[in-house]
């Protein structure tokens, strides 16, 4: 039995294994090429922390920054499918409970809104 996400050391944990598969995904790699990691996985932990435990710490609008970067990139549903499955894989291998569930669930649901809009928004194009 797996235990859940408990607490920030949780948390970092599972971001920095999701990003390791991302950094070795064929799809998604080359998007995060100029990304710098140790500000990026700051941010990355804040986000997840304030989404399972309210701690209120991060105030940032992920649109908004994935409108600029997701510009220029050109994304399709396969790079969203892949980022879901390597979220997804990476909370099934260490966790398991209800925080874990919502982290998966929470995924899911960002990625649809941001497909529909960046998808969509590529092809006006
Ligand atoms: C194929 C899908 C995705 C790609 C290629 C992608 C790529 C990126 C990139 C390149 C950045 C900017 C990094 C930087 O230079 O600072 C970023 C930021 C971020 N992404 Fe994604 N992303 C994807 C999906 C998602 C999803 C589904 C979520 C949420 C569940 C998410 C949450 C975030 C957050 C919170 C930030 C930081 C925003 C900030 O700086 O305040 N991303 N993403």
């Amino acid at each position: 039995m797996k235990k859940d996400i408990t607490c920030r050391a949780d948390i970092e944990l599972l971001i920095n294994t999701f990003y390791e598969k991302v950094k070795k995904d064929n799809l998604l790699s080359h998007f995060f090429e100029k990304v710098k990691w140790d500000r990026h996985l700051s941010i990355m932990y804040d986000f997840w922390e304030n989404i399972i435990f309210q701690t209120g710490s991060y105030a940032g609008n992920p649109m908004n920054i994935h409108e600029k970067v997701m510009g220029k990139m050109q994304l399709n549903k396969n790079d969203f499918k892949r980022w879901l499955k390597l979220f997804v894989n990476a909370t099934n291998e260490l966790f398991e409970g209800n925080n874990a569930e919502l982290a998966k669930n929470r995924a899911i649901s960002i990625a649809g809104v941001m497909q529909n809009k960046f998808i969509a928004a590529n092809k006006k194009a």
